[in-house]
């Protein structure tokens, strides 16, 4: 793993999370999933959370909640994560989440929720109808982090800031219990795909909230689909260049050949050298050939894992159990630092 880790006394333990708010993206797949399931098979201990309760501080059709969430345990599995090796399970079935969101609400301060530019991104022009919970959210993302002493969460880019809370959130509780509680945990944000981009506009990041369904790749696409969103995604008519330098102002094309180098496993690099001097006419049919022979056994085998919900929920059961089991000891000697009286055990 990189970067420097500041707590040396906790042992490394990986923690990430997606919201079941809509479907898998190409986003999701590439900056978050495909990366979880390499850091599964890094001997680490991994734990993977769908996280239903931020889902919900915005709108969720109740139904709806129910099958993504179910829909996501299965692509993370299709995707590569084994229920055994990783501990996979939805939010809302370990309350200790919930339980040190809210000390975490009273650590973090107003200012520093309110220097969240997502919660500004999500919550649009009229911010007094935000939910309460959106504004808190980041408290929340803490929580999942800090609940199971992690050290490492890969995420992509967007989610830089949260870290950089959790961060601040952690040493202000353990400065102000005069601990060492809580680690000081690293983001790990890395490669190619760090942060994918809209299919039509290379300024915007592809996302599963963009009104547009031609912005994004969702995992659930068909091969014809995925093919049809990549031949009139926006590009310019130049060929590509030899080195990244010359993407520097061409946000559209450097993304397409960020996607191609993250689904090829190779850098950006390695695919200018194969392609330089080619124009999109040749590079976006080899970019749907790659996306779809890397998507398709995926979406194929979510379809099928579909088919047996009561085992998808079972599996989420025992990963909660699993979850759990870290998080209750941690939760107990937390209330003991702020104070509480715990007297029915
Ligand atoms: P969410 O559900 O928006 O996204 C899940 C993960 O996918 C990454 N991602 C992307 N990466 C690259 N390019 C994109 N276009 C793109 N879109 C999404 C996100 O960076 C993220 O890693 N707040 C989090 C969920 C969360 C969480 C946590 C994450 C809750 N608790 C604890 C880590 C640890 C979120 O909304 O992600």
């Amino acid at each position: 793993m990189t970067g420097a880790t500041p707590a040396t006394k906790f042992q490394p333990r990986i923690f990430s999370g997606i919201q079941p708010s809509g479907g898998l993206t190409l986003g999701n797949y590439l900056g978050a999933l495909k990366r979880f399931v390499e850091k599964q098979d890094e001997g680490v201990e991994t734990v993977y959370c769908l996280v239903d309760m931020h889902a919900i501080t915005i709108w969720q059709e109740p139904r709806k909640l129910r099958h993504a969430t179910r829909e996501m345990a299965a692509g993370f599995i299709a995707a590569g994560i084994d229920p055994e090796k990783s501990i996979l399970f939805n939010q809302s079935q370990v309350s200790a989440h919930a339980e040190l969101a809210w000390i975490f609400n009273c650590v973090a301060r107003v200012g520093w929720m309110n220097r969240m530019t997502q919660f500004k991104d999500k919550a649009g022009k009229d911010k007094e109808a935000a939910s309460l919970g959106l504004y808190a959210y980041p408290a929340l993302m803490a929580a999942d982090i800090l609940a199971y002493h992690a050290t490492h969460v890969p995420v992509g880019e967007d989610q830089r800031q949260h870290l950089e809370l959790t961060r601040d959130i952690a040493i202000k509780f353990n400065h102000d219990y005069e601990t060492d509680f809580f680690p000081v945990t690293e983001p790990l944000i890395e490669g190619a795909a760090a942060r994918v981009m809209s299919l039509r506009d290379g300024t915007r990041k592809m996302s599963k909230s963009d009104p547009s369904d031609q912005s994004r790749i969702n995992l659930t696409d068909d091969a014809d689909a995925i093919a049809q969103k990549i031949r009139k995604a926006r590009t310019d008519p130049e060929p590509l260049p030899e080195t990244l330098d010359g993407l520097a102002d061409r946000a559209e094309a450097r993304n397409l050949v960020n996607i191609y180098a993250a689904l090829a496993n190779v850098a950006p690099e390695q695919v200018l050298a194969e392609f330089a001097g080619q124009g999109f006419g040749v590079f976006k049919p080899k970019l749907a050939d790659l996306a779809v022979s890397s998507l398709s056994p995926i979406s194929a085998r979510m379809q099928d894992l579909m088919q047996d919900v009561t085992e998808i929920d079972r599996l989420l059961g025992r990963g909660a159990d699993r979850a759990e089991a870290i998080a209750t000891p941690i939760m107990e000697r937390c209330y003991e630092i702020v104070g509480m009286v715990r007297s029915r055990r």
